[in-house]
């Protein structure tokens, strides 16, 4: 068995490209191998809905397999959903997209990330992102060959990424900026004029801004803006939209590119020869959402909201201060008065209370002092688990 394992070549490490080798496994799955030998354990981790996706939309897509829809699409999607996004994104934004040429069908917004940047990158461009952000912002711009160029971002500013901040870091290496709002992992919305400030920044250094904005409808007392419906930005935008976390699809893996008409061919390219195309039968249950899922988004943002507000209030009771999200299904409360990194807060949490968060380090350097805690979970489990986190603090003070 061991010729298996060894080569003549020497460890496999020297085997594996130096761009993976780069890149650091995500933060929180090595967290979460850790869960899996725990038993009892209350999860406020991994950040999706608890909901299972709603019927009438998991319905038609059984109708579609007995109806034998089992085949690849277009490359592009079908044109159904294309045109029902577009219908979509003119509605709620007033953007028009031709579904024929600027809409992309993608699984999940993670390939969407994936090809926009490998679309556009040269090596050594470089990639604005805030800090901290989503796990696979600075890895997907390595693997596409990149550099990512963090802007920190901190709660006294609402974990919103300044202008100033972003012009300062530009060279002519700059070529795009990468935002995510409602963000993952704060929960912060980023008001409309300070998108405005970001599209002047794209205007003056003509740079393009990949949105992502899979979190839009998680909005909670507030408005989303399409970073796209800004003034002159829709052909410096490429928007990234998604299925995953409002209709509570994450396992279904359906999303969607809407850019300009050359951008997206550029991205569709790469998509043709490494997907062809989005799953068949995801694609039928996303028209059946875009269609008849309004009312189920209502029901489960109104829930969200009340969790929301309830962990935030537990938060402040047992003495972790809390940054007020507004819009996906994150708080991100300090844990720096316990004098802990937010590793050992993690783990320790873990061990002594069976209580499961993300240390706030997993999404960039300064995520560090925060945790990650999502409410996508039921009411009695978010109370245990603050009941038990109360108890820890008390312990560990
Ligand atoms: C900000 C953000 N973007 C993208 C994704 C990936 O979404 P999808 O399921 O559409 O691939 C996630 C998932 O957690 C996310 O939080």
């Amino acid at each position: 068995m061991t010729e298996i394992y060894s080569t003549s070549v020497g460890t496999f490490d020297s085997l594996v490209s130096r761009k993976v080798n780069a890149i650091p496994p995500s933060g929180i799955r090595k967290f979460f191998d850790l869960l899996s030998s725990v038993e009892g354990v209350i999860s406020l981790g991994v950040g999706e809905p608890d909901f299972v996706t709603p019927w009438h939309i998991r319905e038609a897509a059984r109708y579609s397999l007995e109806k034998g829809y089992t085949m690849y699409t277009s490359n592009y999607g079908l044109l159904k959903l294309r045109q029902g996004l577009a219908k979509y994104l003119e509605l709620h934004y007033g953007l028009v997209y031709r579904p024929e040429s600027e809409i992309l069908i993608t699984v999940g917004v993670s390939e969407g990330l994936d090809i926009a940047l490998r679309a556009i990158l040269n090596p050594g461009d470089e990639v604005i992102i805030p800090d901290p952000c989503y796990v696979a912002y600075p890895s997907d711009i390595i693997l596409a060959g990149g550099v990512p160029i963090s802007i920190p971002t901190y709660e006294e500013n609402n974990f919103v990424i300044k202008a100033r901040d972003i012009e300062a870091q530009i060279t002519k290496q700059t070529k795009v900026i990468l935002i995510g709002y409602p963000a993952n992992p704060t929960g912060a919305v980023m008001p409309k004029e300070e998108l405005g400030e970001v599209a002047e920044l794209a205007r003056k250094y003509n740079l393009l801004v990949i949105s992502d904005e899979i979190y839009a409808r998680l909005i909670y007392g507030t408005d989303h803006t399409c970073f796209a419906s800004l003034p002159g930005m829709k052909e410096q935008t490429i928007l990234l939209g998604g299925f995953s976390k409002s209709y509570a699809m994450t396992g279904w893996r359906i999303a969607y590119i809407a850019a300009n008409q050359q951008l997206l061919a550029a991205m569709t390219k790469i998509h043709q020869y490494t997907m062809l195309s989005a799953p068949t039968i995801a694609q039928m249950a996303a028209i059946e959402a875009l269609e008849n899922g309004e009312g189920e988004i209502q029901r489960m943002v109104q829930e969200y909201d009340r969790r929301r507000r309830i962990i935030v209030k537990r938060l402040s009771e047992i003495g972790l201060s809390c940054f007020e999200p507004k819009g996906a299904f994150y708080a991100f409360p300090s844990i720096k008065a316990t004098g802990m990194t937010s590793e050992e807060f993690a783990e320790k949490l873990l061990v002594e209370e069976k209580v499961a968060v993300v240390p706030g380090s997993a999404f960039g350097e300064h995520g560090e002092g925060f945790i990650r805690c999502c409410y996508a979970t039921s009411l009695a489990n978010i109370e245990e688990a603050l009941s038990r986190m109360g108890r820890f603090l008390k312990k560990n003070r």
